[in-house]
């Protein structure tokens, strides 16, 4: 019998707030049989009820799906539901009822906020810090009649809120980052035990965050406005039903007098310690008009927390060394004398003499357009405390994230010991779904570096890198998204940002480079905008996204803003204002199809290239791109019923390869030095049979030539290893993930390389995710599992290189597979474990192909 476990909400365990107005259901199963055939949901408005399906039950549905499953009523704001299911087994016999699941609903109607924006009461100018600010609201309550209190709360900065003196939730860093512009998210929070009978005391503190602080490539600071504010509504039922409603106002008490007097997401806070505000002022009222929403996504906690160890650096330095690359903060305790200031600054290396360094992140040298604000007073990544007594004090950040495994400790007043500090780890909540091991540490290695980039760039956007421009570049995530669906579920994290990614899209129809960008003012030059690869992520992320969790919603949601995009890129074909373009593409019939115009960053950090290349026409890669995202804009068109944009899409897509193969695979091959000219026709699809072999060929025969080292920037660099093994050269791609020499993946590892770095050399961040896209090559061919369809994947693992073992678990949409391998005395030995409710194809060297289903299964 088969009993339903792991049930979903929207992709959430739980949750409390969201405002999606039909929530779909999903679960995995557990027990002895094999398939499901039906099930049966029924929800209640209390635990109890749920026997008597008192709300709503689906009936017994003929089915083998476990997920996307609609709830079928109409939610009200602050409704509370919950449910739970039964399923039926391939004997049709039916299993117990699952535990109960529940979900809550957010405000779904603007006028259920009765709450206003609030401020402080101060001038702000433009480009100028202020202090954080301090609110604060007392009012009476009697707790024995309060039935259950909620707070819905946003701000434009961070806040963070209390009650009663006790942190409301465990989230940080909120509301999070959208593009406040056009919508803020809030949170939803059970306050209930929280109040008393009495003198009830909220707190709100308030920062800067993204909305005020420097923020993204250039660190502009104010890019969303010059008026942080924050809007509240505490809602409490009593025993007897009714509520009573306490709102952000102007009666909030406030003051900017607190601890924080400076703070900033990249540059880090200023504190003094036990200073307490004095609220003597008033809160004014704030004019912010956008959408309030829930985030629908999971929260940002607080995670991994890591205790140093303490070196002397050879120029006389005291610095910690967390052991480890992280995005998060250092909470400390100091004691000193009142008004002794200590400093503290973080970053990612040492340098070649083993002193500390931020010149990976900051210096002129390296990144001369960057961070000019930064520079300009070397206050980077830098907490500054002030000791408000003699006592020991203690001190955790609470408005900025840094990107860091080193602290440089300045003016420390007391003998430095390890259990006065403690890195902590920040990230958005979404749960680790690959376990890999291997007989090579180092492959090993580069997995589990891979995991603490994507940990340190998943911060309810996902960003280029921790430190240096922390921006949600669009070419970066789609590059990985792939390798990110097996380490993390990111269902709701990505299902958030697509949409902050098309509430910020252009009225031409292009999705900018970074979103959030920040509204204009923080953006970039207009003429870089809408580069090929990047883009293109606002099609081909839905379209991996649909591919990968099966979930049709996802294109349904972004069809239209996905048409304006695809109408966009083609725009860019064809254009022949460029009087020297006749020298560089000769005309022909097929020039109408190139996409000549625009700007586009290209291949991005290949080995050998200079900053100049990115001056040159990308012609390749565009067309490349263009071919290839309307041929997944035509498959997804089909999948919501639009007929008629399939076809033309499809008939374009045709068009632009053969453009793209008219003038880059002239005679039916690639005649290139660079191996990304072999590998991106062969990613995207732009090879036909006359050509495919050729390519591979010339692929198999660059990785010989350039002895097995990665050649490939950010574009190409995630289907290298795919591209060799679809070339029927699994050894070239072995041979290429197991060098070690630069620049190679495992080179970085020899140098000590925690995260994942941006430039092979290591010289930029050292926290860059978007390489580290060649680990869903290692998990589904040296893991061997990939996954084909709803409730179904493929098994075929390909052992190779110097590996003799290596296994898989990875706790997918459909449930737990496991597929292992090891090499014994001669042979292979390969179990593999599918989950109940689904099938795989099995395709393991020296057996049949067939189709296996749920169960354990060892092949000697
Ligand atoms: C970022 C990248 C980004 C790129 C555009 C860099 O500065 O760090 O990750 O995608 O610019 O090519």
């Amino acid at each position: 019998m088969l009993k339903a476990v792991k049930l979903r909400t929207e992709y959430l365990e739980n949750p409390l707030g969201i405002d999606i107005e039909k929530p779909r259901f999903g679960w995995n199963l557990e027990g002895d049989g094999k398939r499901q055939t039906a099930f049966e949901i029924r929800a209640a408005h209390s635990e109890a009820a749920l026997a008597d399906s008192e709300i709503w039950s689906s009936g017994k549905v003929a089915s083998s799906s476990m997920q996307h499953h609609e709830y079928g009523r109409k939610l009200q704001s602050r409704e509370r539901v919950y449910w739970q299911i039964r399923v039926w087994d391939e004997e049709d016999a039916a299993g117990e009822w699952s535990e109960a699941a529940v979900f809550e609903m957010g405000l779904l109607e603007r006028a259920d906020w009765k709450a206003e924006w609030i401020t402080g009461d101060y001038e702000p100018k433009a480009g100028q810090r202020y202090p954080a600010d301090e609110f604060r609201r007392v009012f009476e309550e009697n707790a024995d009649d309060i039935a259950s209190a909620r707070l819905y709360i946003t701000a434009c900065g961070i806040y963070e809120t209390c009650l009663n003196g006790t942190r409301v939730g465990d989230q940080v860093l909120t509301p999070g980052v959208t593009c406040y512009d056009t919508r803020n998210q809030y949170q939803t929070y059970d306050v209930t035990q929280l109040l008393k009978s009495g003198k009830n005391t909220w707190d709100i503190s308030l920062g800067d965050g993204w909305f005020r602080g420097k923020m993204g490539v250039f660190g502009y600071s104010s890019v969303y406005g010059d008026t942080s504010c924050v809007i509240g509504q505490l809602e409490i039922t009593k025993k007897d039903g009714t509520t009573s409603t306490i709102v952000t106002d102007a009666e909030f008490a406030w003051s900017n007098d607190g601890p924080v007097r400076f703070n900033d997401m990249k540059d880090g806070e200023t504190v003094e310690g036990g200073k307490l505000p004095s609220y003597s002022g008033n809160a004014k009222v704030a004019e912010w008009d956008s959408i309030l929403c829930c985030s629908n996504s999971v929260p940002v906690l607080e995670q991994e927390t890591l205790m140093p160890q303490v070196l002397v650096t050879p120029d006389g330095s005291t610095v910690l060394d967390f052991g480890q690359n992280i995005a998060g903060y250092m909470a400390f305790s100091v004691q000193g004398h009142a008004g002794h200031t200590v400093k503290m600054q973080m970053g990612e290396m040492l340098d070649e003499k083993g002193n500390f360094t931020v010149k990976n992140l900051i210096t002129e040298d390296t990144t001369p357009d960057f961070i000019p604000d930064c520079c300009d007073d070397t206050r980077f990544q830098t907490m500054v405390y002030t000791c408000g007594s003699s006592e020991r004090e203690y001190w955790k950040p609470k408005f900025c994230v840094q990107g860091f495994q080193y602290v440089k400790l300045e003016n420390w007043p007391e003998e430095v010991k390890p259990e006065h500090f403690q890195a902590i780890a920040v990230y958005s909540d979404m749960d680790v779904t690959a376990k890999f091991r291997c007989s090579s540490k180092n492959v090993e290695k580069l997995v589990e570096n891979t995991l603490w980039s994507m940990k340190g760039n998943f911060l309810d956007v996902p960003t280029d890198c921790p430190t240096r421009e922390r921006a949600a570049w669009l070419g970066d995530a789609q590059l990985f998204f792939d390798t990110g669906c097996y380490f993390m579920d990111f269902t709701a994290f990505f299902r958030k940002w697509m949409r902050d990614v098309f509430d910020d899209q252009a009225p031409d129809g292009k999705v900018y480079n970074i979103v959030p960008r920040g509204s204009e003012h923080g953006g970039m030059n207009e003429f870089v905008e809408g580069s090929s690869g990047w883009t293109d992520a606002g099609i081909l992320i839905p379209y991996r996204y649909w591919k990968h969790f099966g979930d049709t919603r996802m294109l349904q949601d972004c069809y239209e803003p996905m048409k304006r995009l695809a109408e966009f890129m083609v725009s860019r074909m064809g254009d022949t204002s460029d009087s020297e373009l006749d020298k560089k593409l000769e005309p022909s019939e097929y020039r109408q199809y190139v996409v000549t115009t625009g700007f586009h960053f290209g291949e991005w950090n290949e080995p050998g290239s200079t900053s100049m290349d990115v001056t040159l026409p990308k012609y390749e890669e565009a067309t490349a791109y263009l071919a290839y995202s309307l041929r997944c804009m035509a498959e997804m068109a089909e999948a919501v019923g639009k007929e008629e944009d399939a076809e033309k899409y499809r008939d374009l897509s045709e068009k632009v390869k053969a453009a793209y193969q008219y003038y880059f695979m002239k005679n039916d091959t690639v005649d290139s030095k660079r191996m990304c000219q072999y590998v991106r026709p062969l990613a995207l699809g732009l090879t036909d049979e006359r050509s495919l072999k050729n390519v591979q060929e010339g692929l198999s025969r660059i990785a010989k030539e350039s002895k097995y080292h990665v050649g490939t920037g950010f574009l190409s660099t995630p289907f290298v290893l795919n591209m060799l093994s679809q070339s029927g050269d699994t050894e070239a791609a072995y041979k290429m993930l197991e060098n070690e020499k630069y620049p190679s993946w495992i080179y970085e590892i020899g140098q000590g390389a925690t995260t994942i770095w941006e430039s092979w050399d290591g010289i930029a961040s050292r926290n860059h995710y978007s390489n580290g896209a060649c680990c869903d090559w290692i998990f589904h061919t040296v893991g061997g599992i990939r996954i084909a369809g709803e409730n179904r994947f493929e098994i075929a693992p390909v052992p190779g290189g110097s590996l003799t073992e290596a296994s898989l678990e990875y706790q997918s949409l459909y449930g737990k597979v496991c597929c292992a391998w090891k090499k014994e005395d001669g042979k292979t030995v390969y179990t593999v474990e599918i989950p109940a409710g689904c099938e795989a194809q099995i395709r393991i060297p020296g057996y049949d192909v067939r189709v296996i289903e749920a169960g354990s299964y060892t092949f000697l």
